[in-house]
This record gives structure tokens, sequence and C-alpha cells, in this order.
């Protein structure tokens, strides 16, 4: 089954309003490939912005988070129908940096996808072991605990609607990147793990996107294999050059 490409840029703490609508509109304007997906995660002070100067172009908006009440008083929190609001249609949950840094588990990541699809955003569930996890040969059984969960009491049509991000902790940033073979096991393990969780549609369907050190030069190796359906870009998303020379070698 031919699953449509993705390639993401997670902009993370970097670019002011202006910075970000320069960013996104020299992608836009200089994108050659209508063949796969492209996005952008902006700080949510950009989104809104990036999304009106992105209108009538194919490239999608994300947020890099959510919070799972979608109104009232959580000072500081933004939630899915407010990032829909302003222009986004995906939202990234769950990554390292928020586990890591801001005391995000399996039960908020839970939380957070389910109000993601009530808000009617895709998310981005970021999965990934550490070095320690993988070198203790822990590495299947740290995805198939985050998956469980992560996306606990989903339904088949809400699996349906997901996009996994398999981002080992231990390539991201440090310009180590998983091995195109490291890359491909762990992501036939979790498309395998959603096969038996969910069923063989969503198992065949589900497009799993690598992060962790993707630049220009190691995209297409990676992209080529079977299991990965993209790339979530941290640092190489941040200049029009790095993140379209990727989105050019998938
Ligand atoms: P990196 O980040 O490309 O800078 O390694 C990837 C990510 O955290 O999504």
């Amino acid at each position: 089954m031919s699953r449509r490409l993705m390639v993401a840029g997670n902009w993370k703490l970097n670019k002011t309003v202006d910075e970000s609508v320069a960013l996104a509109s020299a992608v836009a304007q200089n994108l050659k490939r209508d063949d796969l997906d492209v996005l952008v995660a902006p700080t949510f002070v950009a989104i809104h912005p990036v999304a009106q100067a992105l209108a009538g172009s194919p490239l999608l908006v994300a947020g890099q988070n959510l919070y799972w009440q979608d109104k009232g008083a959580f000072t500081a929190e933004i939630s899915g129908p407010l990032l829909k609001a302003a222009g986004a249609s995906h939202v990234i949950i769950g990554h390292s940096e928020r586990r890591q840094f801001f005391a995000e588990t399996e039960k908020t990541v839970n939380l957070r996808v389910t109000a993601a699809l009530q808000a009617g955003l895709t998310p981005i569930v970021c999965v990934g072991e550490t070095l320690e996890e993988r070198e203790a040969n822990q590495t299947d059984g740290v995805l198939e605990s985050q998956l469980a969960g992560g996306l606990a009491g989903l339904s088949l049509e809400q699996a349906a609607k997901l996009i996994i991000a398999y981002e080992p902790v231990w390539a991201i940033g440090t310009g180590k990147t998983a091995s195109e073979d490291q890359a491909d096991q762990a992501h036939a393990a979790i498309r395998a793990w959603m096969g038996r969780r969910f069923d063989k549609a969503v198992e065949n369907s589900v497009r799993i996107l690598y992060g962790g050190s993707v630049k220009p030069a190691n995209a297409a190796g990676l992209l080529n294999r079977e299991h990965v359906d993209g790339a979530l870009v941290g640092g190489a998303s941040l200049t029009a050059e790095d993140f379209l020379g990727i989105i050019e070698a998938a």
C-alpha cells in the first residue's frame, strides 16, 4: 500500500512572528513537489499569521502541543478549538522534549490526543526510546507502552486519523541519526502494534514519520525505506534551504 509522504518542520522555540512568516512563505514559494504533504509547526504566537500567509498554498500548519480542556481558567494553555480557529490542521503531541522537560506522561498524551481529535485536528503522536533503553534492548517494549498509554481508549475511526512520529531520543538534536535499518525496524514494530491494537487497514495506512537529525544529506535513504512515511524535522527545518532540500530528497 502506498502512503503519501509527509515532511514536517517542528520549529520548537525558535523564530519571531515575522521570521516565522518569512520562513513559511519562502518554503511555500519554492516548493516544487505536490506529491507529498508539507507541514510547519511554528510557536503558538506565530500560528495565525503563518496560516494567513500560507492561505492558498498547500502547506499545512500545526501546533506543537495543546491542552485537553477547550477553555476556562487554565492560565497559559492553548486548546484544540483555538488552534483550529487560528489555522492549524495538525498538532504535535508527546514530543520527547515535552516528556523530558514538562512532565508529559502517557496519560497526558492520551488526554491531548483525544482532545485534538475532538477538535478536528490530526494528532502527530511522538514516541521514542532513550539511548539507555535501546542499549538494554528495550526499544520495542518502550514504544509499545508509549503507544498503549497514549492511544488508550481510541476507536478504530479515531486511530485511522493518527500520524505517528518515531523519534529516538538519542537522535534528536544530537547529529546522530538512526540508521536506515534501525528506523525501518522501529517503524515496522510500531506498524505491527497498530495492526494488533486496531486492525489491518490501520496497520497499512498509518503514516509513521521519522524524526532525529534528519538533513538533506540523509533524508533520501531514510525516506526510501518501506515503513518510513516521512520526516519530522527540527533543526534543519529552520532554514528554507535545508527544509526544501529534505523535501526534494524525499
Ligand atoms: P532534530 O529534531 O531534527 O533537530 O533532531 C527533531 C525533532 O525533535 O522533531
